[in-house]
């Protein structure tokens, strides 16, 4: 998604940008540039492509300047090409956005009937064109800029320079974020604290509608009615090592092989031999919980389905009514919600768009209160959640979400357990199911050994265009999410049913090239599942089957295999049986020759609507 780090230093800030847009490249983008404001003049680099092609450019004629903003994009209002990378010029001003302008139609329209012409198809050039019309009335550059944005719809994150204004960079946001980072006679913007972390760790989060100047010296914060305002300053805890691949091939190998610290670290002083601990949700949080008759959760994506996992544990061990619903559905239409009904948002980056705007509508529909189970410390959706539980996955580089989606489960186990000692669960099937938690990260460790077996099983899928996975109660969500892994990273078309719904339809489609991958943990299901591989393997399909160590398949060895694996119990076999699905997604793309941590069209924070 796309990305902005700007700088008012002391010292030329085109390396500094540059770097900045390096660590902010897991994001997932298709154009790049900067621009740089020297002795009243603004030179500007701009490429299709990766970064390094536009530092290619720049470095075949650097040129120096201490003030600058640059910007990565990923496409929304016209192609990805140079004409509609940002930075934008238009007049004295330069400016690069994340977000949507709703109402750029008509601003476009009015802007051309004014006398201008554009040059890219992008929302973003006709907010160039306003803060220009707007500094023409004399004003400066951060009355222009508040002018401006008073009269967008829409969502941003802007900076913005003049070439009237040397040393200076405007900063504004609305639904899409953008924080100061305070440095030692230098300053700067990001849209995400990655960005900054290499020149300061100092950093101030933005709140909604802030407009911010930012010098070398100096850095004031206005509300959209143009009064200052002092917002906090906050000690990044993110380290420049933290994001780097070290020994692994990718970013996404290395964060499958960091899932059972990832797992333990959000587990860590949470859950002990007793039970789940008092006030892991925040001082308020055992008062609230004891509230609640009923949940509703909303996410998006792979976060999506570690809330489906969430609705079968809750309803079955806290007997508690769950609902599970995407966050772009939910916003726009009227849910019921009952008396007692807790909102949880999940979200890895706390930063999604239709999550965090789902967030906000929820706060006029009368629920008890939110919970947020996020990744990300000082993200939007935490900020604006009543209770909150980090999962401390530590930062996810790859697009493909793989540690953040066991830890969320590991944070929705935690919760679960919490709800069903409230709701009476039995003391000993209580203290049964906190000890399959703690071994948890155990039996994930036990899992990545898999990785040879499945390096060989990839091989078949090689050439492959589509793949089925199946799974039955919470595996089904879990065979959901292994099927959006293999497609994301690998571009291998894949679905996911529900082993039971194979025979109402997406059974016409299994034949002998078609790679059936079923999830078949052990449990009351596991014999069910069992009928609904013979329906596939009765029509020449390939299994290939994840079962418990001690669980018997029957499949044909010609025609499929399959992988045993140690669950560790009934109530953590989601987390477990997701790994060797992630392994087998990843080798499958490396075989491929994909781009792994960055996929074609997708991003990692996905912060536009
Ligand atoms: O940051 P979030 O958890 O809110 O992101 C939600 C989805 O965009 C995300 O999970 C996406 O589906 C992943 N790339 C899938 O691997």
């Amino acid at each position: 998604m796309c990305g902005i780090v700007a700088a008012a230093a002391q010292r030329d800030v085109a390396p500094l940008l540059i770097a900045g847009l390096k660590a902010l490249e897991y994001r997932g983008y298709d154009s790049a540039g900067l621009a740089v404001l020297e002795g009243g003049q603004v030179r500007r680099v701009r490429a299709k492509g990766k970064v390094r092609e536009m530092e290619a450019i720049y470095l075949a004629d650097p040129f120096p300047g201490c003030t600058g903003i640059a910007h990565m994009r990923w496409a929304t209002h016209g192609v990805p090409n140079e004409a509609n990378a940002h930075p934008h010029m238009v007049g004295r001003v330069t400016l690069v956005h994340n977000g949507i302008i709703e109402n750029y139609v008509s601003l476009r329209a009015e802007l051309q009937a004014k006398g201008y012409a554009f040059t890219s198809e992008t929302d973003t050039e006709v907010m160039a064109a306003l803060v220009d019309v707007n500094l023409s009335k004399g004003v400066s550059l951060r009355e222009a800029v508040l002018a401006t944005v008073r009269e967008l719809e829409g969502a941003y994150a802007i900076a913005v320079i003049s070439r009237d204004e040397p040393g200076r960079v405007v900063g504004a946001r609305r639904g899409a974020p953008l924080l100061v980072g305070m440095g030692i006679g230098e300053n700067f913007l990001g849209s995400d604290a990655q960005a900054l972390i290499r020149v300061t760790n100092k950093i101030i989060y933005l709140d909604e509608d802030d407009v911010v100047e930012i010098s070398r010296n100096a850095i004031q914060i206005y509300t959209l009615d143009g009064n200052p305002v002092e917002r906090a300053m906050h000690e990044s805890e993110l380290s420049a090592d933290a994001v780097e691949r070290g020994e692994y091939r990718h970013y996404m190998q290395k964060e499958i092989f960091e899932q059972p610290r990832a797992v333990a670290n959000t587990l860590e002083a949470r859950i002990g031999v007793g039970g789940v601990l008092p006030h892991i949700f925040g001082v308020d949080g055992d008062e609230l919980l004891a509230k609640v008759k009923g949940l509703h959760i909303i996410a998006c994506g792979t976060s999506y389905h570690a809330g489906m996992v969430a609705k079968y544990w809750i309803e079955e061990y806290a007997r508690l009514p769950v609902s599970v619903e995407v966050a772009s559905e939910y916003r726009y239409r009227e849910a019921v919600v009952p008396d007692g009904t807790l909102f949880i948002a999940i979200s890895q980056s706390g930063e999604t768009a239709d999550s965090l705007a789902a967030m906000r509508e929820s706060r006029r529909r009368g629920y008890l209160g939110t919970l947020a189970i996020c990744n990300v410390p000082e993200s939007s959706v935490v900020r604006e959640a009543d209770l909150k539980l980090m999962t401390r996955a530590g930062p996810e580089i790859g697009v493909a979400s793989t540690k953040a989606f066991t830890t969320q489960l590991a944070a929705l186990a935690l919760l679960t357990l919490h709800l069903a000692k409230q709701q009476g669960l039995e003391t000993a099937h209580y203290n049964k199911l906190c000890a399959q938690l703690l071994h948890l990260p155990r039996a994930i460790e036990d899992a990545l050994k898999l990785e040879p077996q499945i390096i060989e099983l990839a091989e078949r899928f090689i050439h492959r265009h589509h793949a089925l996975f199946l799974g039955r109660g919470a595996h089904y969500p879990v065979a959901l999410e292994g099927s959006l892994k293999l497609k994301e990273i690998s571009y291998i078309h894949a679905e996911a049913y529900p082993a039971g719904e194979l025979k109402h339809g997406p059974l016409a489609l299994v034949d002998e090239d078609m790679p059936v991958v079923a999830v078949a943990p052990n449990g009351p299901l596991l014999d069910k599942l069992k009928s609904n591989l013979q329906e596939v393997r009765a029509r020449g399909g390939e299994l290939i089957v994840f079962a418990d160590s001690t669980a018997h398949i029957d499949v044909n060895a010609a025609r499929g295999s399959v992988l045993r694996i140690d669950a560790g119990g009934e109530f953590i076999a989601p987390a477990v049986f997701t790994v060797p699905l992630q392994l087998l997604a990843y080798h499958v793309a490396v075989l491929r020759g994909t781009d792994v941590d960055q996929p074609r069209n997708l991003a990692k924070s996905v912060t536009v609507e």
